[in-house]
């Protein structure tokens, strides 16, 4: 399907919260979105379960996405309550602006304060390993939405992220603490991310612009969603679970590889979610 039939099934952000008012009063501390094959928080406290399509109008369409809404609280700490996102609409789905940042308009208009996005991402930066977190404290946009026209234009030239960004810091300072404390915990790593379009993983040659622009880590999600919360009451940050890493001569696997690599980071990613979470 092509945006302009995506947009016919759509609902807006108000319509969107007050599908989830219908079955919850609660407005979560937090929200967390799971990209491709991550897992985390699978055990809040009185769980409720929305999928995207009733939320959304839009069921998503890729292997490893579920498309579904979790509220529920922390088992450590009840008195947190959490929204988790499994899932999200992709620009090679053939989504507009609107819908790829529909689910963070509707945290944004639900008044959720805090909200964490995670993605799947290719390392760029060669001392990266398969497994590792990295903060994004910057990205570089090749996913070109036309910003003007959605009149997000200031946004777009705001830096969303940084290390500056008090979100972002907080992640930064967790996983310190969590390493110092845990020695299977490793390190976050921090870095650049580059949004490219898809669905194709990159080419060789693209791979080598990416470094050359000095960018840590690819993906094909995340700068919409972080465009669209900046300057909001939300305040976001980002965290990329890097799947593969790409090397001078060895192009990319395939999904698979993703979805499994991305199983195996989910346990520290699950762990730094908790943290974060309860302090
Ligand atoms: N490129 C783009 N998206 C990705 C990658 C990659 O190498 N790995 C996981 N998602």
């Amino acid at each position: 399907m092509v945006a302009q039939q995506w947009n016919s099934l759509a609902k807006t952000a108000d319509q969107a919260v007050g599908v989830i008012k219908a079955v919850t009063n609660k407005v979560p501390d937090a929200a967390v979105v799971l990209g491709s094959g991550a897992a985390a928080l699978h055990d809040l406290i009185n769980p409720i379960v929305l999928p995207f399509e009733e939320i959304f109008g839009i069921a998503p369409t890729v292997a490893g996405h579920a498309g579904s809404v979790t509220v529920g609280q922390l088992p450590e700490k009840p008195s947190v309550t959490v929204a988790v996102i499994r899932g999200r609409y992709h620009v090679y789905e053939g989504h507009d602006f609107d819908t790829l940042t529909l689910a963070t308009r509707t945290i944004v208009a639900w008044g959720v304060p805090r909200l964490f996005l995670t993605n799947a991402a290719g390392g760029v930066n060669s001392q990266f390993d398969v497994g590792d977190l990295m903060v994004i404290t910057g990205f570089r946009d090749f996913l070109n939405p036309k910003y003007r026209e959605i009149g997000l234009l200031e946004a777009a030239m705001a830096p969303p992220v940084s290390s500056e960004n008090a979100l972002t810091a907080s992640i930064i300072k967790a996983g310190k603490h969590l390493a110092e404390k845990d020695k299977d915990f490793r390190p976050l790593r921090s870095g650049t991310y580059c949004g490219f379009s898809g669905p194709s993983y990159e080419t060789l040659a693209e791979i080598e612009m990416a470094r050359r622009l000095k960018v840590d880590a690819v993906g094909m999600s995340t700068v919409p969603e972080l465009q669209a919360a900046a300057g909001t009451g939300t305040v976001a940050a980002a965290l990329s679970v890097i799947t593969n890493v790409w090397s001078d001569d060895k192009p990319m696997g395939g999904h698979e590889e993703v979805l499994e690599a991305s199983k195996h980071a989910s346990r520290r990613l699950d762990q730094l979610f908790r943290y974060l979470l309860q302090n």
